[in-house]
């Protein structure tokens, strides 16, 4: 093959890669959600808007049981994430703020502490503990779907933007799991070993019933 020859070849490969390769697939919000994500609203749609989110810029509203707020940037807010597999969150903690241990099934996170301080720690599958005390411009990661927390650890509020490997990854909070729901309490005294007083208590704090 010519040096020509291999040019067209090499040129005709790139168009070609080039046409299969779509710039983004902004979601369709209206349509159905897979695990990959949502279809794509059609490019003759979307605009600028689609890409941006500003409630990341406004402090959530932190009164309430756990003193703290989750504000998201997920694919629901932001739908020009959808198939790129990043989102944003920011955490607001109030003097005495929780986030209580919780998981995302769907993706790794990522937390820089903007303000304050935050105890923030992880437990690993084989129940190992790893948390610390972050001060603002620290950084930790929490590995996708293992359990994990954050506690504000200043007297004032503290504040944190964390990232995500999935524009979907889910929240799931283990005492809203146990306490916020109508599992019978007979179960969720077998489950966690917990006795009925306590269950019941947990159960009217965190709205649950049975
Ligand atoms: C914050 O939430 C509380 C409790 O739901 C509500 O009473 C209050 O009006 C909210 N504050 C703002 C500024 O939205």
């Amino acid at each position: 093959m010519s040096i020509l020859q291999t040019l067209i070849l090499f040129s005709l490969l790139l168009s070609a890669s080039h046409a299969a390769v779509q710039d983004f697939c902004v979601a369709d919000l209206m349509g159905p959600q897979s695990p990959s994500g949502y279809l794509c609203k059609k490019e003759s749609a979307v605009t600028v808007n689609d890409f941006i989110f500003s409630g990341l810029g406004v402090p959530g509203n932190t009164t309430n049981l756990i003193k703290a707020a989750v504000t998201t940037a997920f694919v629901g807010q932001l739908p020009g994430l959808n198939g790129l597999g990043i989102s944003l969150a920011r955490l607001d903690l109030a003097p005495g703020g929780v986030i209580p241990i919780h998981t995302h099934p769907g993706g790794s996170e990522v937390l820089i502490v903007l303000q304050g301080s935050i105890c923030a720690g992880f437990i690993s599958s084989a129940n190992n503990v790893y948390f610390k005390n972050l001060n603002k411009g620290d950084s930790m990661v929490f590995p996708q779907g293992l359990l994990h927390f954050q506690v504000n650890a200043a007297k004032g509020p503290s504040i944190a933007i964390v990232s995500f490997s999935s524009p979907s990854p889910g929240l799931q909070i283990v005492d809203f799991a146990l306490f916020g729901n109508n599992l019978p309490s007979a179960l969720v005294e077998a489950i966690t070993f917990l006795d009925d007083a306590q269950v019941k208590k947990l159960k009217a704090l965190l709205g649950g019933t049975g």
